[in-house]
């Protein structure tokens, strides 16, 4: 794992941002994973901008997003389906029947789960997961106590997420209490992990996704397993990190970010 302190979130998802169009030009077909949350919207932000002002090209690429809730249309505000089409896809140009998300109204939801798991293992894996984290620890709607294996399937969402999410929903009644999420152990399968976290209320749980022990209790830590994953924070999010200036010193030095500082 390598962690990457940038001076406030603007800079943390520019940077982002930088990677994903600088994977995106590598493999014009690259299948990219992709996240949902507020985090998120700055990057999606900066990734339109490059394909309008610097002809970023979508058109051959696929994506795969990680998580999508039970129960809503996709025309509802608060779908994940509807979050991507705003931010992100209608703005660029991917082809829509390259853009895939679980199917929360699905009959049977557990059919929808092995047909999404077949759908990523037929276009060859993801080669770029973006990811957030949310105040539970979790990636996708990993939340506590899920299999570090795990694959995707309807999960029960904690009340600490309910909560984070209740504002979108005008009420953590409103919001669904279940969701369809990739496993923990389909998004450690990606080529390469990118998690952005930005603000001090993500301070707490970055130090231990980043820094605690492996445990299914933060599913976030599970990318510490992983072979080649870059956490991006904000000054307020690394506050808790014991280990800031060895990080800093990685990112200033290595040949690898040359092109990045
Ligand atoms: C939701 C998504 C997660 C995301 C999280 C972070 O829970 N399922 O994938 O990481 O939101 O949200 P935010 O960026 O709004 O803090």
């Amino acid at each position: 794992m390598e962690v990457i302190i940038q001076p406030n979130a603007e800079a943390a998802s520019s940077l982002t941002a930088r990677i994903v169009a600088r994977e995106l030009k590598a493999n014009p077909h690259l299948v990219l994973g992709l996240a949902t949350g507020t985090t998120m919207e700055r990057v999606y932000l900066k990734l339109v901008r490059m394909h309008r002002e610097e002809h970023l090209d979508f058109s051959l690429c696929r994506t795969f997003n990680l998580d999508e809730y039970v129960g809503l249309f996709p025309s509802d505000p608060n779908s994940y389906r509807h979050y991507m089409d705003e931010h992100f896809f209608r703005h660029v140009n991917v082809d829509p029947r390259n853009t895939h998300l679980p199917n929360g109204l699905a009959e049977d939801l557990e059919e929808e789960c092995t047909r999404y798991e077949d759908a990523i293992r037929r276009f060859g894996g993801i080669d770029l997961q973006v990811l957030g984290i949310g105040k539970a620890g979790h990636i996708g709607f990993n939340e506590p106590l899920s299999a570090l294996r795990s694959r995707t399937r309807v999960k029960a969402l904690t009340p600490t997420t309910l909560k984070q999410n209740a504002p979108l929903f005008g009420g953590e009644d409103k919001v669904p209490r279940r969701a369809i999420t990739m496993g923990v152990g389909t998004i450690i399968e990606a080529e390469r992990c990118l998690l952005l976290a930005t603000g001090s209320s993500k301070a707490e749980v970055i130090a231990l996704a980043v820094e605690g022990p492996i445990t299914s209790m933060v599913t976030a830590s599970a990318l510490q397993l992983h072979p080649r994953c870059t956490v991006i924070v904000d000054e307020e999010a690394a506050a808790s990190l014991k280990e800031k200036e060895y990080y800093r010193w990685i990112f200033e030095n290595e040949p690898e970010w040359q092109g990045y500082r």
